[in-house]
Formats: structure tokens, sequence, C-alpha cells
């Protein structure tokens, strides 16, 4: 797009502004530049929008909770998905681990330099208690957001505070102590402003400088790309065919894995686990433990010895169930063809195996 073309978008785009503070100002729309055209946001409308919490804890709400409430918060709504200790179940990310007792003291993370250091978790990076808070308030549960009361926010932190060993057992997070927890949030100090994609520049200590120190090569340049780290062979065979499973438009595409992995090692899993796979189900459902479907084993302990427990369990993967283990619904499965839907399910029946 070329130059003057910008200048008037941004022009426009300025005007709008204008607009905008002059329609929420005004009492009758009729007057406005848009007649008829919407209303002004109602201060309730605008206060269920409005919630974000600064690291300075402006917008912070009052409130309370302990470590103790917190368990139980921890235990019926997030140790499904995120683990019983925020180690984290085989698909999301883990969010508590990596932090030491001399981290809180220096307010850098020591594993995050370690290149060998398995994983990054939330804790290790978060730099202020008050976005945890904001995040978990705005977006967790993961499959009912919002679904919080303010205090049970502050309860279910404390105890992945205390998780992490931040706070004592005993503790009560409120509005009153947030700024004591920060001072010893593990990765304080480990956020900078100091480099060029921080916008705006003026702050103290930023700069305008690249933080990557490359030099744009413009001629003659190596035309080979050299790949400095690939997915280790036991990982692998891990979550069945990438390559099926991702986009297959844009940059993003995955690596073929599984069973059709050319370089994959000998996998010893019984058939029926590589289809399983293969078909997304360990997405969801783990053998021993649940995800957001029920464990296998579970399953198998539930339909023993249930005469069309086949019949019945194959319809409900191929046209999708739910009330049966909670309030999350398992989507119809409907590229799992009837015949690998029977394998899979006599080998749960079996008590799923893993060799
Ligand atoms: C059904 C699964 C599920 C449940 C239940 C769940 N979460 Fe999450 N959680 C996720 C997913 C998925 C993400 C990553 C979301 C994203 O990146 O958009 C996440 C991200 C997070 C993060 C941010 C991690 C990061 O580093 O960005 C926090 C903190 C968190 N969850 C806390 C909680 C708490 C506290 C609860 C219980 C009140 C909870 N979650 C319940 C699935 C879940
Ligand atoms: C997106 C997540 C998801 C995927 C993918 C998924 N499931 Fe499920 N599955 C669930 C949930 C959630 C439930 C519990 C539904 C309920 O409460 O009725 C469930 C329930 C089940 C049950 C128990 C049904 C019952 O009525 O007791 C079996 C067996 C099962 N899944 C097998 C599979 C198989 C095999 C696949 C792959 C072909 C698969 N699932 C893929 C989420 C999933």
């Amino acid at each position: 797009m070329s130059r003057p073309r910008d200048g008037v978008r941004h022009r426009i785009g300025a005007l709008l502004v204008v607009a905008c503070a002059s329609l929420a100002a005004a009492t009758a729309l009729a007057t406005g530049p848009f007649p008829g055209i919407g209303r002004p946001a109602t201060e309730r409308e605008i206060a269920a929008w409005d919630i974000d919490v600064r690291p300075d804890f402006l917008g912070l709400p009052k409130g309370a909770g302990t470590v103790e409430q917190g368990q139980e918060i921890w235990e019926a709504k997030c140790a499904s998905c995120h683990g019983t200790f925020g180690e984290s179940n085989q698909v999301f990310t883990p969010l508590i681990g990596g932090t030491t007792a001399a981290d809180i003291e220096t307010g850098r993370v020591a594993n995050l330099r370690r290149v060998d250091y398995p994983q990054r978790t939330t804790m290790m990076k978060a730099p202020y208690v008050a976005t945890l808070f904001d995040y978990i308030r705005r977006a967790m549960p993961w499959n009912e957001p919002k679904s919080l009361s303010d205090d049970e926010v502050y309860a279910v932190l404390a105890f992945m505070l205390n998780l992490a060993e931040i706070v004592p057992d005993d503790f009560e997070l409120s509005d009153a102590n947030m700024a004591t927890v920060q001072a010893r949030m593990p990765n304080r100090d480990g956020v900078t402003t100091a480099h060029a994609m921080w916008p705006g520049g003026g702050l103290p200590g930023s700069s305008s400088a690249p933080d990557v120190g490359g030099t744009a090569c413009m001629s003659d340049c190596a035309g080979e790309v050299a790949i400095a780290s690939v997915l280790p062979d036991y990982a692998r065979p891990a979550h069945g065919n990438l390559a099926a499973q991702h986009r297959r438009i844009g940059p993003v595409r995955g690596i073929v894995t599984g069973d059709d992995d050319p370089d994959a090692i000998d996998d010893p899993s019984p058939p029926a686990l590589k289809r399983a796979r293969d078909a997304g189900c360990m997405a969801c459902h783990g053998i021993a433990n649940k995800v957001v479907g029920p464990s296998y084993a579970d399953v198998a302990r539930r339909y023993r010895g249930a005469a069309d427990a086949v019949d019945q369990l194959v319809g409900r993967i191929r046209n999708g169930a739910e009330g049966v283990w909670g309030n999350l619904a398992m989507p119809a499965q409907e590229d799992v063809s009837d015949a690998d839907a029977r394998e899979i399910v006599a080998w749960i029946l079996a008590g799923a195996p893993e060799r």
C-alpha cells in the first residue's frame, strides 16, 4: 500500500476516534454524526468488559481466599486439565514447577537460563501475580470462563502460590496483601522493557535497538537452512500423525509422525492404541488419568461385564456423547471407522494395556 493512502487512512481513523468520543458524550443520538446507528454503551456494559488488573494492581477487586479453600476449587475445577500439583496432564503445559527458594530471593528464575531444562512452566515465567489473577478471572476454567467469584479467584491463586512455595499453607491472599506476594514472585525481575518490541520507546531503560544481533544478508547469501532442533525420536509417535492434524495451508505444517512416520523408531504399542492415537482420541483421553474425557481405565471399570457395552460405546464415540461423565461433551468422532472404533473399544474394555 502506498504512503499517501496510509496517510488518508490515519486521518479517517483519527476522525472516527473523535466521532466515537462525541457519540458517547451526546445524550440524544439523533444529533450525532451517524444518526440512528448504534447507541452509547451503558455503564454496566463497560463495567462487564473493563475487568483488567494491571501489574500495579489498578483494577484489582476487593476480596480474599485461603490456600485451603483454593485447594478445593483446584481439585474440582482445575486439576483435570492442569494436574493435581499444576504439573499438567499430557495435553496442557504445566503451570507450577521449576522455581526454587533461591529464585524467590533473587527475583530471577535460574532454570530459564538452562537449555536442558525440559519445560518452562507458567510460574517460572510470570513476573506479575496480578497478571495471573487477571488471566484466571477472565479465562479459567477453560470450559467455564468467568464462572469464579473474585474470592474464588483469590483462593485458587493462593493455592497455586502455595504449590510453588511462595506462600505458606495457612495463607489468605487478598487485595490488601497482593503486593507482599508480588515481592516474592520468582521471576519478578525477569521482565524487561529495554527492547525495541516495547511500543513507544520513551520508558526508562527502553531502547530502540533490536533484541537480536543478526545482520541481514543482501547478496551472495547461503542458500541452505540448517535445522538446529528436531522432534526427538521417543516423542515422534506420541500424538499420532502430526501432519494430518495441522492445517494444510499457511506456514504451520506438522511433520509426518506416528504410524505413517518413515523415521519412527519401533513402537511396541498394541495396534488399537496406535489407532486411538491416529484418530486423535488421546488428546482428550488418558489410559490411567482423566484428561478432558474419562480415563480408559475408568471406562473399563464402569462397563465391565455389561452385555452390550461394545455396541453402546461404539455408538457414542461415532455419534458423540455427553452427560455420562460430567458436563463436557465428546464431539462425534466421525472420522473413525466402525471397525476401528470396535477394535479400540475392545482394547479399552480389556483394560487398555500399553504393551
Ligand atoms: C478443560 C481444561 C481446563 C480447565 C478445567 C482449566 N484450564 Fe487453565 N488452561 C487450559 C488451557 C487449554 C490453557 C491455555 C489456554 C491458551 O493458551 O489460550 C490454560 C491456561 C491456564 C493458565 C495460563 C497458563 C499460561 O502460561 O499462559 C492459567 C494460570 C490457568 N490455566 C489456570 C487455571 C485455573 C486456576 C483453573 C481452575 C479454576 C483452570 N486453569 C482450569 C485448560 C484448562
Ligand atoms: C475433544 C475431546 C474428545 C475426543 C477427541 C474423544 N473423546 Fe471420548 N470422551 C470425551 C468426553 C468429554 C467424554 C465424556 C462424555 C460424557 O460424559 O458422556 C468421552 C467419553 C468417551 C467414552 C465413554 C462413553 C460412555 O458413554 O461412557 C469412550 C469409550 C470414549 N470417549 C472413547 C473415545 C475414543 C475411542 C475416541 C477417539 C476415536 C475419543 N473418545 C475421542 C472427550 C473426547
